[in-house]
């Protein structure tokens, strides 16, 4: 709650409200609140985070920040001028509109960035209406609303405070609906063409969860729903255990940005299109599976491809071999070659400098003999501890290579690479 708010005067929202019947309501529900937001959004709130935003670049910058608005303001505004200033810094990593909004620590945290949630708005596309039933701070509502108009339901009274607050600073008020309510309640009910979103709590009351079974709320209920609405998607973590959504009929999409693993989404009902896809960001390059045969297995040829960890985490790699016209170096490792350079967004490409029976003596006398002093070491399908083995190469030169510790169908490897950059999309 903001400051100087009296919470005696703050209307209650119905326990059983159900918007479908009257989403006017849940309008005037939102008017009736807007008072909440304007302090922080106006005089003084704003003249403070102003202030605020223009001094601090770190958290090490909080106490004399404070120490300097707590002159001109009242404790309670300086604090949250500070603090709001310093989640904006951090948000800036999630959100392009992050000098505009507001944040809990938590909902920082938990927000799904930009990046990820505008590419599934738009895979969405135009909606008649979007139920984001655990919306947080707003970080999947937001990319929703600009699509189309979303009722955004979060339990979390503090954090419904400052979705509200991000709704009304970025001009979506006639799309973002906001709503404090618990999203299991059984009086909801949601018209035929709706989407239902969510993307349930892992951090709950029992500490950081792994099992989808405890996540909060239980989605499982809700995927029944694809009966009566248009689609059901919900994210869960890239980690999801994959024997406890194998039971369900949806397609499951497994994301990277900037060749980084950040989530995976359960699409069920009509907005579902395949089994499994990987999606690399921010290229918008999707890859699905297709019934093919197993590819062949050679010897590395004049490129190596790693592919990207969402197309390894959804078991799409031989639908990459085949899309690129490559074949595998081992049968069990998602390592991938071609004797012509194929570039591609879904994968990290080499040149092969040199391959190596694996050896310590053997790889030490190849790297001085190329002047290669520092390298670049990784692993795959190697026990090796690479900080140990890095030490022993007693590394000297000018040069620079990777080194990649591997299985190749003859056996254990050294391959010396050199990266080909910007080869991705
Ligand atoms: C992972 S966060 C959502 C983050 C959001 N998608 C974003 O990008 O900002 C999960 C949210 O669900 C809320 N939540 C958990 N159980 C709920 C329930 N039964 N009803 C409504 N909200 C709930 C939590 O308070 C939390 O804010």
């Amino acid at each position: 709650m903001l400051p100087g708010v009296d919470a005696e005067k703050e209307p209650a929202l119905p326990g059983s409200f159900q918007y479908t019947d009257n989403l006017m309501a849940a309008v005037e529900y939102v008017m009736r609140h807007l008072y909440r937001y304007l302090q922080l959004l106006s005089d003084p709130g704003a003249a403070a985070l102003a202030q605020a935003a223009a001094l601090v670049r770190s958290d090490l910058d909080f106490l004399p920040v404070l120490q300097k608005l707590e002159r001109e303001y009242p404790h309670e505004i300086a604090r949250e001028a500070v603090s709001q200033a310093l989640f904006r810094v951090k948000a800036a990593r999630k959100f392009s509109q992050a000098d505009r909004m507001f944040f809990t620590k938590d909902g920082l945290e938990q927000a799904s960035g930009e990046l990820v949630s505008n590419y599934r708005a738009d895979r969405l596309g135009r909606f008649q209406l979007l139920f984001d039933l655990t919306a947080g701070i707003g970080g999947d509502a937001i990319s929703f609303a600009r699509k189309g108009p979303v009722v955004a339901v979060e339990r979390d009274e503090r954090t419904v405070d400052v979705l509200q607050a991000n709704s009304i600073a970025l001009g979506l008020t006639g799309t973002l609906f906001a709503i404090q309510a618990d999203s299991t309640i059984p009086a909801w009910r949601f018209p035929r063409d709706a989407v239902i979103f969510l993307d349930p709590a892992r951090r709950t009351s029992r500490g950081r969860v792994y099992s989808i079974h405890h996540y909060e709320p239980d989605f499982l209920p809700f995927t029944k729903l694809t009966e009566h609405v248009h689609s059901v998607v919900v994210k869960v973590s890239p980690a999801v255990r994959w024997q406890e959504i194998s039971g369900l009929s949806c397609e499951i999409n497994f994301i990277s940005a900037f060749g980084e693993l950040k989530e995976a989404a359960l699409w069920f009902g009509e907005s579902a299109s395949t089994a499994r896809r990987a999606t690399i960001l921010p290229q918008g390059w999707t890859l699905t599976e297709k019934a093919l045969q197993e590819e062949a297995v050679t010897d590395p040829g004049e490129f190596l491809y790693e592919p990207d960890p969402a197309v390894l985490r959804a078991g799409l790699v031989q639908q990459l071999a085949y899309q690129l016209g490559c074949t595998r170096i081992e049968p069990s490792l998602g390592l991938l070659t071609s004797n012509e350079l194929r570039p591609s967004a879904a994968a990290r490409c080499y040149r092969i400098l040199d391959v190596l029976p694996f050896g310590l003596k053997r790889l030490r006398k190849t790297l001085r003999d190329r002047g290669i002093g520092s390298i670049t070491l990784k692993k795959r399908g190697s026990a090796v501890d690479t900080e140990v083995f890095e030490k022993q190469l007693h590394l000297s030169g000018e040069n620079h290579c990777v080194v990649l510790l591997t299985r190749t169908r003859g056996g254990k490897v050294s391959m010396l690479l050199e990266e080909i950059r910007n080869s991705v999309d």
